[in-house]
């Protein structure tokens, strides 16, 4: 079943299709990713589905619902979450706090903003939780801008989890990462995959790691769609080893 479709969806900056023509879906229960050379209008993709941008053409289905144009917070709200490029958490922050903050927004409506934080065990206990699934917990008390860019990333996918998302969007989780921190994020993504059932949509760099992990992989080249299957059909598709493969690691 599809959690996800896109029915022509275009953006464009000016005169640049940044997004041209998608038409995809995206199956309930999978990891998909998204891959192509710098500038293939990846992050745009999450942009427009995300509301940061209203799309210039074209329909977005969440669950079979139309959710075209709406605001971020809306399109959040409906259970799609995700994390930034560039490394986006309260560094003054620790870990703890980090997550708290999230799930404040995300029990909003119900909390007392004249009770102390802490006072609340449900907050508390969501929180650890969390840290717990992302294997944090012993982070727990440190400010963020003492840990390590690893662990910030971490910290990052925790906040996105906060929100329990029927669909996670990852935009590079792993940028910037040595290749422990980079191993160490694909056996995260794994494990929150096998123990929250989310359907997980992620662009990458790293060869390894797309293949690795992916059930599905969409390869786009400036803004359009070059090549949508499995692993082993993207691995022997001559156009994208042409277009793209050609010229990485893997
Ligand atoms: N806010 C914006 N305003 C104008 N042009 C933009 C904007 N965002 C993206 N673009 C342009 O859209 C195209 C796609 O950019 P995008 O950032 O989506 O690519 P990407 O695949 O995420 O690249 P990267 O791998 O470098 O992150 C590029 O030509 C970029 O310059
Ligand atoms: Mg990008």
């Amino acid at each position: 079943m599809a959690i996800l479709e896109l029915k022509s969806l275009s953006k464009f900056f000016g005169h640049v299709a940044a997004v041209s023509d998608l038409t995809l879906s995206v199956k309930k229960g999978e990891i998909t990713s998204l891959i192509g050379p710098n500038g293939a209008g990846k992050t745009t993709f999450y942009n427009v589905v995300t509301g940061k941008f209203p799309p210039t053409a074209g329909k977005i289905f969440f669950n079979g619902e139309d959710i075209t144009g709406l605001p971020p917070f809306k399109v959040w709200e409906k259970g799609i979450s995700r994390s930034f490029q560039i490394t986006n958490i309260f560094k003054n922050l620790t870990v703890l706090e980090n997550i708290r903050t999230a799930l404040i927004v995300h029990m909003g409506k119900s909390l007392n903003f004249f009770r102390p934080v802490d006072q609340y065990s449900e907050l508390h206990e969501k929180s650890l939780r969390v840290l717990k699934l992302i294997g944090l917990e012993d982070r727990k008390d440190t400010p963020c801008h003492a840990i390590s860019h690893g662990d910030m990333r971490i910290v990052e996918v925790g906040i996105v989890l906060a929100s329990e998302p029927k669909l996670i969007f990852l935009d590079e989780p792993t940028a910037g990462m040595n290749p422990t921190e980079t191993m160490r994020m694909v056996n995260l993504i794994k494990e929150l995959y096998e123990k929250t059932s989310t359907t997980f949509f992620i662009t990458e760099h790293d060869m390894n790691v797309v293949f690795a992990i992916s059930h599905r992989i969409i390869v786009l080249d400036r803004g359009k769609m070059l090549a949508d299957g499995t692993p082993e059909e993207i691995r022997n598709n001559l156009e994208v080893k042409k277009a793209y493969l050609g010229g990485l690691k893997q």
